[in-house]
């Protein structure tokens, strides 16, 4: 049976959609958890478009093991240097070249001809292949250019030595069936298609990327690349762990063989969604936090007599353990001891103990502690806490009437150093953000605040995203808080995306 591979661009497709600039700590969390996720390829960055994307690419390639390291590059010299200079330190590395092959990027984009294209294609597949065996060739736009010439390229950059062709549907506009035609034809139509891995890079736009991968592997191709949670360019793209629980449930189907380890899923989802702020709509398919739960009365009777009426994936295949004890106050350190290392958290027994202690605190105002609390507590872990720059505590007086002043007064430690201060705001939220400002003084921009309530009941924790904008570069970090005081839960997480900037990093 042949294999699928999986190649993940959340680090690269994914961030590039962001607006904003994951540090090189946050990347390598995610791409450590791809390793434990299984996935085969991890694609780490641009290193041409950033030397701080250089830099990320650079470390991922040094730290991260038993993956191949991707580099993604233009079919130009210099972009390819560069690439191969990031790779220099990965035990698998891969360049990833490639130009557009369709009448419309071709023409109005590159402004080059076809034979150009050809020309320019076969030369950077050639130019890479001087640094490394793993050569990747993407023609961007595939799905919209001739297939007979995209057939001519593909027939020539193997024969450059690309190892793995790349067929995107750039622009999202494909239906499942025109996209598995188009792989088919490639199958059948590139004479030395079987010296090269055909892979398949979709995007969402008309909602298909999901279905369109499918199409393109049930048609023959071995690789799909998407991204964790879908994120990506507009609409985003393929969800991985879609693709991959598809071919997972309806494994006779695809006659492929899955290398990844599925119980990974749910925690890389909620890593991936801790990190870069982008939240996972409740009813994601797979991820969301909605995917099992039944609501209808005829549904609920029908799960409780067989699971398998109205369920499909036993949540414990992507890592949702079955919930079996309830946690509340009256729960020793073993009980949550046990329930986290069902939920995938190994802890030393200090920061058991730390994690007990909070624990403690939530169950004394919470009746239950569920599964989300946990995640959140593990998620707030040392958030704000890099030393540089942490929370110590908030208040805020509110005045009673509609368009009401606030006046919130902080204390932060800065350097080892406790400072207070206070300021008046529109609301309570306004006044703790212009207190910070004021402690901090530096000139930051706030880009986005949300606020949402992690598990439920009145007394749920609060879970609040800032994003700030600073310096001249527009650099975007994001900031998490949580606490059952959503005052404090903003103050945490506008700390915590203050502590991201260069002038408070480690
Ligand atoms: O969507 C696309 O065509 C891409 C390529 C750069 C691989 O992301
Ligand atoms: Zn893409």
């Amino acid at each position: 049976m042949r294999k699928l591979f999986i190649f993940d661009t959340t680090l690269r497709d994914g961030e590039q959609s962001l607006g904003l600039t994951l540090n090189v700590k946050e990347k390598l969390e995610i791409g450590r958890q791809l390793v434990r996720l299984g996935v085969d390829v991890i694609e780490a960055g641009f290193p041409a478009s950033s030397p701080g994307d250089m830099d990320s690419v650079k470390t991922i390639a040094r730290e991260v093991k038993g993956v191949i390291i991707c580099g993604l590059s233009r079919a130009v010299e210099k972009d390819i240097d560069c690439c191969a200079q990031a790779l220099r330190e990965a035990d698998q590395p891969r360049i990833h070249t490639g130009i557009a092959v369709s009448p419309i990027h071709m023409e109005r984009k590159l402004k080059l001809t076809p034979d150009q294209v050809v020309q320019t294609a076969v030369s950077a597949v050639k130019h890479a292949k001087k640094y490394m065996e793993d050569v990747e060739f993407y023609a961007e736009d595939a799905f919209r250019s001739e297939p007979a010439f995209l057939a001519r390229v593909l027939e020539q950059v193997i024969n450059a030595g690309a190892t793995v062709v790349n067929i995107p549907d750039t622009v999202g506009y494909a239906t499942p069936w025109e996209y598995g035609e188009l792989i088919a034809y490639v199958m059948n139509h590139v004479s030395n298609i079987h010296k090269a891995v055909v892979s398949i890079h979709c995007h969402n736009d008309l909602g298909m990327a999901t279905a369109n991968s499918l199409a393109g592997i049930k048609a023959g191709a071995s690789q799909v690349e998407g991204t964790i949670n879908g994120i990506g360019e507009r609409a985003g793209n393929t969800s991985l762990e879609e693709v991959i629980m598809s071919v997972y449930t309806q494994r006779e189907r695809y006659e492929i063989e899955l290398g990844v380890n599925t119980q990974e899923i749910s925690a890389t989802s909620r890593l991936v969604s801790r990190i870069t702020g982008v939240p996972v709509p409740f009813h994601k398919a797979i991820v969301g936090a909605n995917a099992f739960m039944h609501a209808s009365g005829i549904h609920q009777d029908g799960v409780l007599k067989e699971t398998s009426t109205y369920e499909i994936i036993n949540p414990e295949v992507i890592g949702i353990p079955r919930n079996t004890i309830i946690l509340s106050a009256r729960s020793g350190h073993h009980a949550l001891k046990h329930r986290l290392e069902e939920l995938g958290y190994f802890l030393e027994t200090d920061q058991l103990e730390e994690i007990y202690q909070k624990f403690l605190r939530l169950a004394d105002q919470k009746k239950e502690v569920f599964d989300e609390d946990l995640h959140a507590l593990m998620g707030s872990t040392g958030a704000d806490q890099n030393g540089q720059i942490s929370f110590k505590k908030v208040s805020v007086n509110t005045s009673g009437d509609a368009a009401s002043t606030s006046t919130a007064t902080i204390t932060l430690e800065i350097l080892g150093e406790t400072q207070t201060d206070a300021a008046c705001g529109i609301g309570p939220v306004d006044a703790v953000f212009k207190a910070i400002d004021r402690v901090v003084k530096k000139p930051v921009h706030l880009e986005d605040y949300t606020l949402k309530s992690v598990s439920r009941g009145s007394e749920a924790l609060g879970d609040a995203t800032v994003k700030l904008r600073y310096g001249e570069k527009d650099t975007v970090v994001v900031g998490r808080g949580i606490s059952t005081d959503i005052i404090e839960a903003s103050a945490r997480a506008y700390v915590n995306a203050l502590s991201k900037i260069k002038e408070f990093q480690g």
